[in-house]
């Protein structure tokens, strides 16, 4: 088994932090002073520190001041927490901006199913698994919830490089043995769930305390499997209380018909995927644009959680908005996801700027009932809220004391830029991030971390 990375030694910042408390409560901390200590936990953040004070602090705090280092952040700097992917699809890495306007259903067939399919290859899956985790840590994604090919083994390879890496993931095997090419199904339904416990178990021997990497129950969706395979995996999900489940739901008009005429005893997806034992309060459920008011009370009674991925719902061949306001207002957990490659971009920058941009469409069309987004709710998705769909925000989300800290460093000054919109002497911390969400891209981001320890490759 590989061993965990190294974490970091103790490590300090003075200077802004900003992070969501809650959905309407984000918190900016100015001259903050915020310590990680060696096992990668927030120990200490308190606000109005002056810098002259940090070494008595850290002295009080037990340590000698000069065991490790204090990074002072400059004006146009700050920390944020680390965004949160709730919805991915690793191997359409390679395939992001191709296909364009098609249905889903001839996406799948025309474009995607031919990608995935060449991670058979276990030397493809490692180049582009790398070059796919790397190119989402460079872009702030600290946490992943990943759907692999219907490969065992790549998808093995892609939690191995989640490690190495250092990235958060949760990684699952997707599991689908009809409706797709010969070339591209899994051959059984025994042989689909018996990859699908060999990954949970190969993520349990490299990962035993769930540190970084998690696995996840993957149903592609009830087009691509056979009710023994949806059943076979309520099984799994039921003798296994912690894992979670993800699959895609209600997500095109095209999809749900196709579903009814696959399941014609279920009058909604939420009846069928109930059926199978796959919803529940680890579940994930991508899109969920097109749900029927009982639908929305089942989901708010089993507590399943929403991966809202705005530019995925507007990129195939419909303008595709979900009534985020209504789950928010429900209490519905919701997060964020790129759903690269349905979507074309692996940047939440990208994907909190759609979802204000399809919060605005929603709120016309409920003449101002479903109010859009502010900026502060569309962070707290891309951050806290994602770790709350997928079950992680005991452990991240925001920088609460006993956290662990994943973070970006954001420098909106100096060194390369990039096309962000020039800060300002007289701007307000509040309009440099503003700036930022808006405008900025990787080019801001100096610094990633994950459980304290520096990734950003
Ligand atoms: N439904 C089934 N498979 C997929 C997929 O790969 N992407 C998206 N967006 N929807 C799907
Ligand atoms: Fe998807």
């Amino acid at each position: 088994a590989k061993s965990s990375p190294t974490l970091g030694l103790p490590i300090a910042f003075h200077g802004t932090v900003i992070h969501s408390r809650s959905l309407s409560d984000l918190e900016t901390l100015e001259n903050c002073f915020l310590l990680v200590d060696k096992t990668g936990k927030i120990q200490a953040l308190q606000a109005e520190v002056d810098p002259n004070e940090v070494n008595k602090i850290i002295s009080d705090l037990g340590y000698a001041p000069d065991v490790f280092p204090v990074k002072y952040l400059q004006r146009g700097q700050f920390l944020c927490p680390g965004f949160v992917d709730t919805h991915n699809h690793a191997p359409q890495w390679a395939q992001r901006g191709v296909g364009r306007g098609k249905t889903l259903l001839n996406w799948l067939n025309d474009v995607t199913f031919a990608h995935e399919a060449k991670f058979e290859d276990s030397a493809y899956a490692k180049r582009m698994y790398s070059s796919c985790v790397s190119g989402f840590l460079r872009q702030g994604i600290t946490t992943a919830s990943y759907y692999g090919s219907l490969h065992g083994k790549a998808t093995q390879i892609l939690a191995d490089i989640c490690l190495e890496k250092g990235q958060r993931a949760l990684v699952g095997k997707c599991n689908m043995n009809r409706n797709s090419p010969n070339w591209y199904k899994d051959s059984s339904v025994e042989d689909s769930l018996y990859q699908t416990r060999a990954l949970i178990q190969h993520i349990q021997n490299i990962d035993p305390d769930s540190k970084l990497v998690r696995p996840i129950i993957t149903p592609r969706f009830a087009i691509s499997c056979e009710p023994e395979l949806l059943s076979g995996l309520g099984v799994i999900a039921k003798e296994n209380p912690d894992i979670p489940i993800q699959t895609h739901f209600n997500e095109a008009k095209g999809e749900m018909l196709f579903t009814k005429e696959l399941f014609p005893e279920f009058r909604t997806e939420t009846e069928l995927y109930k059926s199978y034992g796959l919803l529940n309060d680890r579940s994930i459920l991508a899109h969920c644009i097109y749900l029927e008011e009982e639908e929305i009370e089942a989901l708010c009674d089993l507590r399943c959680g929403v991966a809202h991925c705005p530019i995925s719902n507007t990129t195939m061949d419909y303008f595709m908005v979900a009534p985020i306001r209504e789950y928010l207002r429900r209490g519905i957990k919701v997060g964020l996801g790129t759903d690269s490659g349905g979507g074309h971009s692996s940047s939440m920058l990208e994907i909190m700027r759609q979802a204000f941009v399809v919060s605005i469409a929603r709120q016309d069309a409920t003449q101002g009932q479903d109010p859009a987004l502010t900026l502060f709710e569309g962070f707290f998705l891309a951050t806290l809220g994602g770790a709350q769909v997928c079950g992680l925000d005991d452990k991240i989300g925001n920088f609460a004391v006993g956290k662990e800290f994943d973070a970006l460093e954001v420098h909106c000054d100096g060194g390369d830029l990039g096309v962000m919109t020039p800060v300002e002497d007289e701007d307000p911390v509040s309009v440099i991030f503003e700036k930022w969400i808006m405008t900025g891209d990787d080019r801001n981001i100096a610094k990633v971390f994950v459980c304290g320890r520096s990734v950003k490759i």
